[in-house]
């Protein structure tokens, strides 16, 4: 099984679409170019959503503009319906993530549609997307639990994961949006989906907001899952699901898996600044669990350096 893991970067989309500070684009390129240059290679740069829903996403056609494209960076763009699509492919993205939940309160909330009415849209655009040429991601949001309704059933989701791989998904992601979930659950959906679809065609995206980020992440390793969603410092949150916080940290994740001996391509010091420019444009106090161990470890080595060389 190999040892290459995809971290996926999330924080300019789902990091920054909750934040009532406005980032203006060059301040989120700013952290894109922080975040490429710890050794990020996989990014959600934006969401082509209504402006009027999600006022932080309204330059997403300028964010798209001026993404580097000479780095080997693979992008993304999260489109919520076929207006989106259209508005994601026409500013240049080769790869969409289409949205929807495993429950009907959270889907009304979220997309303005019943759990159908997604289901519906959602096959539309992975088909539509799969015949003009491009790639097609597709969240299951609430997999494990919804604000609104509770637990979900597995049932659900395989259901809705068989129909979004019927219309052409190239990769499901399995997302628990309010961090509500327990390795058990994780273990048991990652489990079937990946007899049924193969792990390849899997990803994880996981909120913190219990501490249970990277146990749930252990729990989709274990399954063969080498694709997981984080966001720089713990940014984020769905603006429409209450009590959903920052998503699992990116130097929590990238820390455990090169600990553990996976190879992520990315360095913590890089991560480091990269939260520094995340400060600087949100004005927030961002870091996920490790950084405070990580930080005084660098204090130390710092001050064992400058007595070293008085010596
Ligand atoms: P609606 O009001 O039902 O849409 O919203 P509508 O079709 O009736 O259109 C209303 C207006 O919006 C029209 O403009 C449309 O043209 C426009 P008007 O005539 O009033 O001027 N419109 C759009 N404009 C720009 N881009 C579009 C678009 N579509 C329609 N794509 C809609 C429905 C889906 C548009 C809205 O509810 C929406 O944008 N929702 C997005 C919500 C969102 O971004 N949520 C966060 C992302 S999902 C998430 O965070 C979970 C995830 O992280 C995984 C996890 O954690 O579980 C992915
Ligand atoms: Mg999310």
């Amino acid at each position: 099984m190999s040892n290459k893991v995809i971290v996926n970067e999330v924080g300019l989309r789902d990091g920054l679409q909750n934040q009532p500070k406005h980032v203006p684009t060059e301040g989120k390129l700013a952290i894109l170019d922080a975040l490429i240059a710890a050794g990020v290679r996989s990014v959600e740069a934006t969401s082509f959503v209504s402006p009027k829903a999600v006022p932080q996403m309204a330059d997403a056609a300028d964010v798209f503009a001026g993404l580097p494209l000479d780095k080997g960076v693979s992008y993304e763009a999260l489109v919520p319906n076929e207006k989106g699509y259209e508005r994601a492919i026409g500013a240049g993205a080769k790869t969409v993530a289409l949205v929807l939940a495993a429950t009907d309160t959270m889907n009304r909330k979220n997309i303005n549609m019943t759990l159908d009415e997604a289901i519906g849209v959602n096959i539309a655009v992975i088909k539509r997307a799969k015949r003009e040429g491009y790639r097609a991601r597709s969240y299951i949001s609430t997999a494990v639990h919804c604000p609104f309704e509770g637990y979900v059933a597995p049932e659900v989701v395989f259901d809705i994961a068989a129909k979004m791989a019927d219309a052409g998904a190239d990769e499901l992601v399995v997302s628990d949006t309010t961090g509500g979930g327990n390795p058990a659950q994780v273990k048991f959906l990652f489990e079937t989906l990946a007899k049924r679809y193969g792990a390849d065609m899997l990803s994880g995206h996981f909120h913190d907001t219990r501490g249970m980020g990277l146990v749930l992440t252990w729990a989709a390793l274990e399954c063969g899952i080498r694709k997981f969603d984080s966001s720089i410092g713990g940014l984020g949150g769905c603006p429409f699901a209450p009590g959903a916080s920052g998503n699992l940290a990116t130097e929590d994740l990238v820390f455990m898996l090169n600990e553990s001996g996976f190879e992520t391509g990315i360095e913590m010091d890089g991560l480091r600044a990269a939260i520094g420019v995340a400060e600087t444009q949100t004005g927030l106090k961002l870091g996920g669990r490790i950084m405070s161990w990580y930080e005084s470890q660098a204090r130390r080595e710092k001050a064992k350096a400058s007595s070293a060389a008085a010596e």
